[in-house]
């Protein structure tokens, strides 16, 4: 975390005079006290030395057992107070990694204020299975690299509070026991007692109170809200976490993206030391897709998609020709350096491709100045240099192509794109930079997309996006055809926030409900007939966006997975192992709430 600095300042008492990252040179001579936890104990030349750990660093401390024969039994982690005198360590014996790393305490007084249990592991090891460091959190986050997660975690939380505050935003929290909404993610239920057979839901974010603040004429509204959404986890999935929710009404979507702008650039000035460049640069939903096959595009690296639609539309290959001829488009990529993928590394790429939706995979291995493919003899000599010439083939490339209805092919091809960006990194035949900082906005995204498995339209965002004025009519003849207002802020290919302007217009949030979603009438009305009622009573033009929060403090942090960045996360499988949660309900409890709990079969 370069350039973050912290405010160390500790209430001094007669436990401590200084912190053990604060004695320098300059405090030769004088008589300290320090507390903290025995970070390691080496016995040499009848002197005992402990590094003592406090939430700042680490200070040396030298015990003379013979004065202080307390000093043999000490042991990792126990806490102690040490009075002493800063001394300059013996030449030769300074550690330069260390603040502290010119002086030593030679103690005078050690009074053990606890005693610490062997760890289950050693704090300083780095590779320590992930459900046992879950376990033991608060061993865990007593290392300093979790330390500074939480530290840095808290800075941007200020840094924001104090930008949204300069731009006249509330905090205002909202309920967390909400009503059902089924939409989206899977939600968590609460029985209630007092209603029995009724139940609460925790909410999957503040959307309607949010808006309901705008109708409420609170105008700028914000908080850090925790949401819940019972999905299936990964590194940046938890079933709570927090947003950065914000609101404002009387605003277009350029107010809200400067905003926004603004509110980095202090978050990335404060955490990392760095001027990011604004505005972010913006890329459509279709730009986005066709270029990178992902809606949420790493563009630190290349690795684009190469359309060959037209090259191959008469094709003597045909799953290519057949694929145009349908409709659909035949793209590729290029994965320089990779023609050495060995079968097993072909096989798993189409595994993933096939997960995708494709088809198959079809893919080119230029090796010894040949081409090397099942494929390759169905071309002819103009596909062929169309290939060469739009892919920039060389020796040593392997060429995937996926050939379906746009949609899915470009999927296809983004997921393999994000996979063998990380394989060819690892095998350092990718280079992708360090510190880059690849802010963009992805826009006009269609407001409903077709479902195929429920054969329904469904928002893209959600049900409360407002569509492009002019597309309104279209919502009841061409609901894909309808631009959204939508945006989302991409950061080095993750989705870090979402949001829209809103409809504020109750006939036209009811056309989307009925006529489009096609939810029945007394569905919609007993669903959200109190937003749409709040929306008649005069409700102001307004949009908004939740930034997520942990996903965030990841980014900044360099963490891999965002449960480094919560206190008390969950793991993969939504388990507390410290806690032990969830667990069994008593009686008692269920009886209160009408509930019978049926264990799962086996
Ligand atoms: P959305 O559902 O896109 O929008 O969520 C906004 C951001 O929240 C983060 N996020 C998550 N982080 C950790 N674990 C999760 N399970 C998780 N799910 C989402 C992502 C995402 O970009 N109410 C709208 C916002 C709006 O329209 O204003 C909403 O919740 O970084
Ligand atoms: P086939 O003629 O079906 O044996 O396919 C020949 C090659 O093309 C195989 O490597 C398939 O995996 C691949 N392939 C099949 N369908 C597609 C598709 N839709 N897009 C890309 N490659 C495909």
């Amino acid at each position: 975390m370069k350039g973050a600095s912290y405010a160390s300042r500790f209430l001094m008492s007669t436990y401590r005079t200084h912190h053990c990252a604060e004695l320098r040179l300059s405090h030769a001579g004088s008589e300290v006290t320090l507390s903290g936890w025995v970070a390691s104990r080496r016995d040499h030349g009848g002197l005992v030395f402990v590094d003592l750990r406090d939430r700042e660093g680490l200070t040396q401390v030298v015990f003379d057992p013979q004065n202080l024969p307390g000093s043999h039994d000490l042991r990792s982690e126990d806490v102690v107070r040490v009075r002493g005198k800063v001394a300059a360590r013996p030449e030769g014996t300074a550690n330069p990694k260390l603040a502290t790393g010119e002086i030593e305490v030679h103690a005078l007084t050690l009074d053990v204020l606890n005693r610490s249990e062997t760890p289950p592991w050693p704090l300083d090891e780095e590779n320590v299975n992930e459900d046992l460091r879950l376990q033991y959190r608060y061993l865990d986050l007593r290392r300093p690299r979790m330390t500074r997660h939480l530290r840095l975690r808290h800075a941007v939380a200020s840094a924001v509070r104090a930008h949204l505050d300069g731009e006249g935003f509330v905090e205002i929290e909202t309920p967390m026991l909400f009503k059902s909404t089924p939409e989206g993610a899977r939600e968590y239920l609460v029985p209630s007692r007092v209603h029995p057979g009724l139940f609460y839901a925790l909410p999957q974010s503040p959307q309607q109170f949010k808006q309901l603040l705008m109708v409420a004429g609170i105008e700028r509204y914000y908080q850090m809200a925790r949401c819940f959404r019972d999905e299936d986890l990964r590194a940046d999935r938890q079933p709570e976490f927090t947003q950065i929710d914000l609101e404002m009404s009387f605003i277009e979507r350029e107010d809200l993206y400067r905003l926004v702008e603004g509110m980095m650039r202090r978050v990335w000035k404060t955490a990392l030391g760095v001027d990011l460049a604004i505005p972010f640069p913006r890329l459509s939903f279709r730009e986005a897709m066709d270029t990178f096959g992902s809606d949420k595009p790493d563009r630190r690296f290349a690795m684009r998609l190469v359309d060959l639609t037209d090259a191959f539309r008469a094709s003597a290959f045909k799953v290519f020709a057949g694929a145009v001829a349908a409709g659909g488009v035949v793209k590729a990529i290029n994965a320089k350096g990779f023609a050495d993928a060995t079968q097993g590394q072909i096989d798993l790429l189409t595994e993933h491709a096939k997960a995708a939706g494709a088809k198959g995979l079809a893919w080119i291995k230029v090796e010894g100045g040949a081409w090397k493919s099942p494929i390759v003899k169905f071309f002819s000599d103009a596909e062929k240099a169309a290939l060469a010439e739009r892919l920039a083939v060389e020796e040593g490339d392997l060429i995937l192509f996926a050939a379906d209805a746009w949609a899915p092919a470009c999927d296809v091809l983004g997921k393999l794109r994000t996979i063998l960006a990380e394989i060819l990194r690892k095998l350092g035949k990718l280079r992708i930079p360090e510190n880059t900082w690849d802010f963009l906005w992805v826009v006009d995204f269609p407001l409903m997309t077709f479902d195929r498995d429920s054969q329904r339209h469904v928002s893209t965002h959600h049900p409360f996006t407002a569509p492009v004025p002019e597309d309104v009519p279209l919502l009841k003849t061409d609901p894909t055809k309808v631009r959204g207002q939508h945006y989302d802020l991409v950061l080095n290919g993750v989705e870090l926030g979402g949001g829209s302007i809103r409809i504020h217009q109750p006939e036209v949030q009811r056309m989307v409900f009925e006529d489009v979603l096609k939810i029945p009438k007394e569905i919609a009305d007993s669903r959200f007939g109190y937003l749409v009622k709040a929306l008649s009573f005069g409700a102001p033009p307004h949009g908004g966006i939740a930034v997520g929060f942990d996903r965030l403090c990841a980014i900044l942090c360099g963490a891999e997975s965002i449960r480094e960045v919560i206190a008390f996360p969950k793991n993969a499988k939504a388990q507390d192992l410290m806690t032990n949660s969830p667990g069994e309900a008593e009686p008692r409890q269920l009886r209160d709430l009408r509930i019978q709990a049926a264990k799962p079969q086996g």
